[in-house]
């Protein structure tokens, strides 16, 4: 893995052909992303799961090329994520739907595609997406979205699965849920559903939820509910601080958690919905430096690269590594920002860098996901382009 441990340099080795983009330019590695999805596939067939890849951490098509290329099915929360997995190649027998509030029209085109499993998150979702399959003569198969009520112990706004969370029925409401299903001919119960939160490095948060699960399953079989398909959602967190030392997180101990921990019946399918783990280390935000600015206590390097094209450190306050990758001068101090007319818009604080000036290149890592899709045209700013490294 010669070349994994060499990611940073490689970049350093690719500035010539960076120089002649316009920054901010998103820089993609495909040999890392595939060397990525190898891995987890490897280690998911190992145990017969199916991982579909969540396609809110980047829907870009290169990328989802390779997810399809790798057999990966498709995760979406939105009618448009449906349309554009199943657009470009996704079998609608590969694909689910989450959400807590899909809209009819999104609906109507996930039942038009006959996606293979809408993940239910509450009755009133359930009535109306009994109604609209009822108006098309078919029957919807279904999994209910359960908040199990285990910490995550990630960032308050990634948490998921916490009874005071938005997301998923609650254990009280089950017995409900259940005997309202019974009224509901249109829909077919195949399964239930967790997902906890994002950026979990703590793997024993996933074994909590394993213990959850077989509570929740030990409940259905008393209830006479057989049920085929077990889909324990995402979250599997990657390292922001030292990339280049984790490039491809551990698969290996995740997936054999779960099949350590997890009481399945027979015949029972394991469902994962993967986004961060897959494709952040496998995408870099470049941007060219604009200003060098004195503070009171620091330097400020102005960025041409801003909280439109990356927010998570403006939102989750999280930390992304940034490097020079033009300048091997002494390092001195700066406040990494963009231009945006925010005080928010701040990449880092106190980075250490190699001397900074006008026009060299700034790479920050680990920016593969929920880094394009999330940015913003706020100060009416323009799209970044994005190219592809093989
Ligand atoms: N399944 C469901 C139902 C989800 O809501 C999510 C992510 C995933 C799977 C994929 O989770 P992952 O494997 O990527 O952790 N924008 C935030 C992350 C939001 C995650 C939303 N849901 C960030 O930048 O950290």
């Amino acid at each position: 893995m010669e070349f994994l441990k060499g990611e940073i340099s490689m970049l350093k080795a690719s500035v010539q052909e960076l120089q002649q983009h316009a920054t901010p330019l998103y820089v993609y590695n495909l040999d890392l992303l595939r060397q990525t999805l190898q891995k987890a596939k490897q280690e998911a067939n190992k145990y017969n799961y199916h991982v579909h890849y969540a396609l809110k951490a980047n829907a870009n098509e290169p990328i989802l090329a390779e997810m399809l290329q790798a057999g990966l099915g498709a995760d979406c929360v939105s009618g448009n994520e449906v349309k554009r997995a199943i657009e470009n190649g996704f079998k609608p027998e590969n694909v689910v739907f989450a959400g807590v509030g899909k809209s009819d029209s999104e609906i109507n085109y996930a039942l038009d595609q006959d996606i293979f499993c809408f993940n239910c998150e509450s009755s009133h979702e359930l009535i109306v997406l009994n109604e609209l399959a009822e108006q098309k003569n078919k029957k919807a198969r279904i999994a209910l979205r359960i908040n199990p009520n285990v910490n995550a112990n990630t960032h308050k706004y990634i948490t998921t699965g916490l009874e005071e969370n938005k997301f998923g029925i609650n254990a009280w409401e089950l017995q409900d849920v259940v005997a309202l299903l019974k009224t509901l001919p249109n829909l077919e119960l195949i399964g239930i559903h967790f997902h906890i939160g994002s950026q979990i490095t703590d793997l024993s948060v996933f074994k909590n939820l394993c213990t959850r699960v077989n509570e929740f399953q030990e409940w259905f079989v008393a209830q006479n509910i057989q049920l085929e398909h077990i889909n324990v959602g995402g979250g599997l967190g990657v390292d922001y601080y030292n990339p280049e030392q984790q490039l491809i997180p551990d698969f290996e101990a995740y997936f054999g958690l779960f099949n350590q921990f997890l009481e399945l019946r027979p015949g029972q399918q394991v469902h994962f919905e993967l986004g961060r783990s897959l494709v952040a280390q496998c995408g870099t935000l470049v941007s060219k430096v604009l200003y060098i600015k004195k503070g009171m206590t620091t330097n400020f390097a102005i960025l041409d690269a801003g909280m439109t094209e990356l927010i998570r450190p403006a939102l989750y306050q999280s930390y992304h590594k940034i490097e020079n990758l033009t300048s091997e001068a002494a390092e001195e101090r700066y406040d990494v920002v963009g231009p945006i007319c925010e005080s928010s818009d701040c990449f880092g604080k106190a980075v250490m860098l190699p001397e900074t000036n006008r026009g060299d290149l700034i790479a920050i890592h680990t920016a593969g996901a929920y880094g394009e899709v999330m940015a913003s045209g706020y100060n009416l700013r323009e799209k970044a382009t994005a190219i592809y490294l093989n």
